[in-house]
């Protein structure tokens, strides 16, 4: 679509990648509504935008919302339509790194909550608005990590291949209408979202990392050219081909991966495992002699 023609709802504005995305578009022509959870920060992104060129202003809007909120994701949905907007930026996102020990039940949860549950909830909400639309794009900002399985990285991984399965099974079932469903995987970025031990792991497994900027140019022309998927970087379109065709080719060549990861007995101790659910006596709950 034509930037001028695109009035896009951007979740996570606020973020390394937001807010150099958000630049891209309404530099482009775009009107831009800016979504994230700081009405301080979007709204000094708002006018730190309009001062770079006055013709800006009355393109750019905001809206606070907790995405980890199923009814804000839903509020959100109902604002965006009064709005009118055409596309769907999803660019929210938590990181999850660390042995799959390390990783307790609840930020399981929120990885899943923020970066699956919230764009397929809000997507869902803008569907009867987008199909009402001559042409629209939804465009989901997955990972690289979601076409390939690192050590590390199992949870982000499982969220954003989840994200990937949803965006071809939506994009399949909304061919013929004028709904373009796209996913855009970057590969690692300098941005916050990468902690120091993440940082080490790229230096110890020679993991380029690419600028916000290269990304929000990505997403830019896949917004002007509706392609379908499109991942940055070599040689990670080349790794996420082959793991495509065949995964388990790729199986043996991540060692210095693994050996990269923390390991999960290093300061002698694994958090606790947390559940929502009381444990049962084991004689209630099995019948496994003990
Ligand atoms: N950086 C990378 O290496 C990399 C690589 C591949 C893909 N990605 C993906 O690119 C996207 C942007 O990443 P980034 O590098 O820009 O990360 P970032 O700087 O940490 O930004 C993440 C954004 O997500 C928003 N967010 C998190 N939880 C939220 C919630 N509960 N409700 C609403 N918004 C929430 C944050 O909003 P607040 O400002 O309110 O905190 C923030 O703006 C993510 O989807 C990430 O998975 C990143």
């Amino acid at each position: 679509m034509n930037p001028s023609e695109a009035r896009i709802v951007l979740t996570g504005a606020n973020g390394g990648i937001g807010r150099e995305t958000a630049a891209a578009f309404i530099g482009a022509g775009a009107s831009v509504l800016l979504v994230g959870r700081s009405a301080a920060q979007l709204s000094a992104l708002s006018r730190s935008i309009q001062t770079t060129a006055r013709e800006h202003a009355g393109r750019i809007a905001w809206q606070v919302a907790d995405l980890g909120k199923a009814a804000q994701v839903g509020e959100l949905g109902g604002i965006a339509t009064e709005w009118r907007c055409n596309v769907l930026v999803h660019a929210a996102g938590v990181p999850c790194f660390g042995a799959l020990e390390t990783v307790d039940a609840e930020t399981m949860r929120r990885v899943l909550d923020i970066n699956l549950l919230a764009p397929m909830g809000l997507t869902q909400a803008l569907l009867p608005h987008l199909r009402a639309q001559a042409r629209a794009q939804v465009i989901f900002v997955g990972s690289a990590l979601g076409r390939i399985g690192l050590p590390g990285f199992s949870i982000y991984s499982a969220s954003k291949f989840g994200l990937r399965g949803f965006a071809e099974s939506l994009r399949r079932e909304l061919s013929g209408t004028g709904i373009r469903v796209q996913y855009v995987g970057p590969r690692s970025t300098r941005t916050t979202f990468n902690d120091a031990a993440v940082q080490a792991y790229n230096a110890a497994t020679g993991t380029a990392m690419d600028s916000p900027g290269r990304v929000a140019q990505t997403l830019l022309r896949s917004l002007q050219d509706g392609a379908a998927e499109r991942f940055i970087g070599f040689p990670e379109r080349l790794a996420v081909r082959i793991n495509g065709a065949v995964p388990t080719l790729l199986d043996g060549s991540f060692d210095k991966h693994r050996r990269s990861v923390p390991s999960p007995s290093a300061d002698g101790a694994l958090p606790a495992q947390r559940s929502d659910r009381p444990v049962a006596s084991p004689i209630e709950s099995s019948g496994v002699p003990r």
